[in-house]
């Protein structure tokens, strides 16, 4: 073990795709939210250290980048999908969340429910679960494809969302929140999908997830665990 983060074997590269406010967005060069300061507080609950954070440009390259060591733990407020379970391991859930669908605020169009999307032009993030609400409703014939938009940032969607480029945003409820807080846009309606986000590793880094999941029980513990929650989203 080296002391000092200076890249020594317990020294491992945190991954996350910002764009996605609290959980990791970007503040000039450095990227800040509820994700880096929860695994950097369960990490340092552990013999394991962290290497500066790699912010990849779209969120579909976390799990490759994983796979393939560019990375060696995702916290990107990624669910935990039986898909994404066959490729990578999750830590214990930290975080639960349903979907929200964004339209403009004061706009004509306030759907209630799915299938008031029919028609229209609806958008999330590539390869979120957002784009797999989108995707069930096209598999079933009740969504036309082409009236799907997919982005590499939800930032990307909610800014053609205001400027009417698309009609309503699928995209995850707590960070929903956040955009509507914040830009011209407002909630219409929840979406239930019972998700939980949980911190990705390498399927052979058993000790890694071991640790992560200490390390998460220990901050719950701690209190420090209810700090960040009331920091980052005042509960
Ligand atoms: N929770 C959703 C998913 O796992 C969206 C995550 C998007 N995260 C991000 N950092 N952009 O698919």
């Amino acid at each position: 073990f080296t002391a000092g983060g200076g890249g020594g074997e317990n020294t491992i590269v945190p991954g996350t795709a910002s764009g996605f406010p609290p959980f990791e967005m970007k503040e000039g060069d450095e990227v800040v939210g509820f994700d880096i300061d929860l695994l950097e507080a369960v990490v340092a609950e552990t013999d394991y250290e962290l290497a500066d954070w790699e912010d990849l440009n779209s969120f579909d390259s976390l799990i490759p980048s994983l796979r393939n060591g560019n990375i060696d733990a995702i916290a990107a407020a990624m669910t935990i999908t039986d898909q994404r379970d066959e490729n990578i391991d999750f830590s214990d859930p930290y975080y639960s969340a349903n979907q929200s669908i964004l339209v403009r605020e004061d706009g004509d169009f306030q759907p209630s429910e799915l299938s008031d999307l029919q028609g229209h032009q609806v958008g999330s993030q590539s390869g979120t679960t957002g784009e797999s609400v989108i995707q069930g409703m096209v598999d079933e014939g009740n969504f036309q494809e082409s009236n799907y938009n997919a982005y590499d940032t939800y930032v990307l969607a909610v800014t053609d969302l205001e400027n009417g480029n698309i009609d309503a945003v699928v995209l995850d409820e707590p960070v929903a929140a956040s955009f509507a807080s914040e830009r011209s846009v407002s909630v219409s309606f929840v979406y239930e999908t019972g998700e939980q986000y949980g911190f990705g590793v390498r399927t052979d880094d058993d000790e890694l997830q071991t640790a992560l999941n200490d390390g998460l029980a220990a901050v719950r513990e701690s209190g420090t665990y209810q700090d960040l929650t009331s920091e980052w989203f005042g509960e």
